[in-house]
């Protein structure tokens, strides 16, 4: 069993964006965070954006809106980061209040300001194999993972768990993709999927994104596969000052000695997903500064 040092790979990314972002001169990129609301682990979330984008040399904004702001107002701020010339980035950090439709404010970031990748131009663009189409962060780093680690995918069996827009969905697409990672099949499972074990057990790759503490045991996973554990959860633990531990949708210690690769909960994807929104800032600001 190999771990995947997330921190050590996304160190490397953003030590290579670095230099890219020297070259630039005095003009440099710049993303702005728009959040809504007080949300501890949004707060928390935004403040680590904006330091690694600091180390780069990536500058930032960050535009605080109240709980209560309607969508249409919302809209309007979205908008005028839009019309800037001076912004090559905007991210709306979710989660957003109720009483706003989270789709319709991706859907307005301008496609080509959309470093998240949420919106519906760029889903889409990533369907049609188009490179100029911005990846979500965290799908964009689990790829960046297995190629840097070099994970065969072509031909391998990939099993995603979970469908969601930001994780899931997108992650299946990109190694569907013909390329290197990528020509992999692809097998999605869900909530709803019966048996999900006779699946999870025929993967090579295994990505779980269901957002359940350690859901994936050990009876569910084949000698030898590679598992990638997107989850984050909050589980109570008396012996933590906090009260409380981090774990994956992965029970790690029992998996893991099973496994080629895994990453670990916390250090595996969550510093990849960092890494890859500068990286999309940088492509955004190059495709910005020369188009087409
Ligand atoms: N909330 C949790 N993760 C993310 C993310 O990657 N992007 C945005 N915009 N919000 C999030």
């Amino acid at each position: 069993m190999e771990l995947i040092d997330g921190n050590e790979i996304a160190s490397a990314v953003i030590e290579e964006l670095s230099g890219r972002v020297a070259k630039f001169g005095n003009n440099k990129p710049c993303v702005a965070f728009v959040r809504v609301g007080e949300d501890p682990a949004s707060v928390s979330y935004v403040n680590k954006k904006q330091k690694t984008a600091a180390k780069i040399g990536i500058e930032s904004r960050l535009l605080v809106l109240p709980e209560s702001i309607s969508e249409e107002e919302l809209l309007e701020n979205v908008d005028q980061l839009n019309d800037d010339p001076e912004v090559h980035g905007i991210l709306v950090q979710a989660p957003l209040p109720d009483h706003v439709d989270d789709r319709v404010i991706f859907n307005n970031v301008s496609p080509a300001k959309d470093v998240d990748g949420f919106n519906a131009a760029n889903l889409g663009k990533l369907c049609q194999e188009d490179e100029a189409a911005f990846a979500s962060c965290t799908p964009a780093g689990i790829v960046e993972l297995i190629k840097r680690k070099g994970i065969e995918t072509e031909g391998k069996h990939v099993v995603v768990l979970g469908r969601s827009l930001i994780v899931g969905k997108p992650a299946g697409m990109l190694l569907l993709r013909k390329g290197n990672p990528g020509n992999a099949t692809v097998t999605y499972c869900h909530s709803r999927t019966p048996a999900l074990r006779n699946h999870s057990l025929q993967a090579d790759v295994l990505i779980a994104a269901i957002g359940r503490p350690q859901f994936v045991t050990e009876d569910m996973v084949r000698p030898g596969a590679t598992v990638i554990d997107v989850g984050i959860n909050r589980i109570p633990d008396e012996t933590k000052k906090s009260g409380y531990r981090l774990v994956g949708d992965v029970d790690f210690e029992k998996v893991a000695p099973k496994t080629s690769f895994i990453t670990p909960v916390p250090g595996g994807v969550g510093p990849m997903t960092v890494a890859m929104l500068m990286a999309n800032t940088v492509k955004a600001y190059e495709q910005f500064s020369s188009p087409g």
